[in-house]
């Protein structure tokens, strides 16, 4: 496709182009430092306009001064609306509170919402812009690892109801995606290590580069060209599966196993540790169902431990197997699993739902 998508070196700027429909192309772009030059790169996909630039309260501390200043700079007139940081904030009632702040601010379809943050704010920010006078457009400015190489990118929005995670949403594409590598800095080993699941889980699916550079010397040295491979096996799976009926659902790799991880541990265990885990459940079944390349699984378990995940379940099928029945990718009597043959090579399996016991057992070895 484009061959507007460009390898990154550490320092350099990087493009890579979205056409999540033929008619909404857009540009994630890759570089340190970018975070000062925002106004100017929405300026050259926006016309200045009024602009909610939406944050949680570690954010604004951080980086909202900056992308504020240089969003005034390039001629936009911002407003901020700041949410608490962390999952509970992807609510209705924040949902409501942002639209009535865009309501009294008087922000039209010519203005645009600015999400500077994780993927809680992207989320609920893309959400509302999704439905504010049927559709605004917006920005992203992901401050995690989680939010660049995945929440950011194609399109999916939601928030939580009381009966789960994500169920209320749209898809609704960015117009522009800016990761500046240097937020990555100010991130608590755990949430950077929780973005790492989600990076060596595109290794698994289809990226054997990836892989390599994650097992080679430093590889947080390299963090722009990790994005920028993460991003780019992305754009493949939206480019031909944009509402996730099909390649896309290949991200869902560790994550029926992994949702019911986390949330039979009452949300204990960090999203990315559960999917690791889940990797780690799902392989092992793979192997044992003689359809996946042997040690694929211990390969697995080294990457994740260097990258500080856990491999390990303190769960029992019985515990799991009903949490992971209320995955909200079952449809009817049936679910979609992504089966790991090989490092770089995982393919979809729609198996009965009955059937996941026994995957699940088996790669618990109980
Ligand atoms: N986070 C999975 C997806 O975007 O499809």
């Amino acid at each position: 496709m484009s061959n507007r998508n460009t390898p990154a070196t550490s320092k350099s700027a990087v493009r890579v182009n979205v056409p999540a429909r033929p008619a909404h192309s857009y540009d994630v772009r890759i570089s340190a430092g970018i975070r000062a030059h925002a106004g100017e790169a929405i300026a050259a996909v926006h016309s200045p306009c009024r602009a909610v630039l939406l944050t949680d309260d570690t954010v604004e501390a951080l980086y909202t001064d900056t992308v504020e200043r240089s969003l005034i700079e390039a001629g936009f007139t911002p407003f901020r609306h700041v949410i608490p940081h962390g999952e509970a904030s992807k609510s209705a009632e924040n949902l409501l509170a942002l639209l009535q702040h865009m309501a009294e601010e008087h922000l039209t379809r010519a203005d645009c919402l600015v999400a500077l943050g994780g993927g809680v704010v992207g989320d609920l920010g893309g959400f509302a812009a999704a439905i504010y006078q049927r559709g605004i457009p917006f920005v992203q400015i992901p401050t995690t690892l989680l939010a660049m190489v995945d929440a950011s990118v194609g399109g999916k929005t939601a928030i939580d109801i009381p009966a789960g995670k994500n169920l209320v949403g749209a898809f609704h594409q960015p117009s522009l995606v800016l990761c500046d590598p240097e937020c990555l800095d100010t991130l608590p080993p755990e949430i950077l290590a929780d973005g790492f699941a989600e990076v060596i889980k595109y290794a698994v699916i289809r990226d054997r580069a990836l892989y390599e550079l994650l097992r080679g010397d430093a590889p947080r040295a390299h963090m722009a060209e990790i994005i920028r491979l993460c991003v780019e096996d992305k754009r493949v799976l939206v480019e031909e599966d944009e509402t996730d009926k099909g390649a896309r659902q290949l991200l869902n790799l560790g994550h029926t196993v992994g949702h019911a991880i986390e949330s039979f541990s009452n949300f204990t265990i960090s999203h990315g540790s559960a999917v690791a885990i889940g990797m780690v459940i799902i392989t092992r079944t793979a192997e044992l169902l003689g359809i996946c390349e042997e040690d694929t699984a211990d390969e697995l378990c080294d990457l994740l431990v260097r990258f500080n995940l856990p491999v390990s379940c303190p769960f029992t099928t019985e515990q799991l197997f009903p949490a992971a029945l209320s995955d909200k990718k079952r449809a009817g009597g049936f679910i979609t699993l992504a089966i790991p043959y090989g490092i770089g090579d995982t393919r979809l399996t729609t198996v009965p739902v009955d059937a996941l016991e026994s995957y699940i057992r088996a790669g618990l070895g109980d």
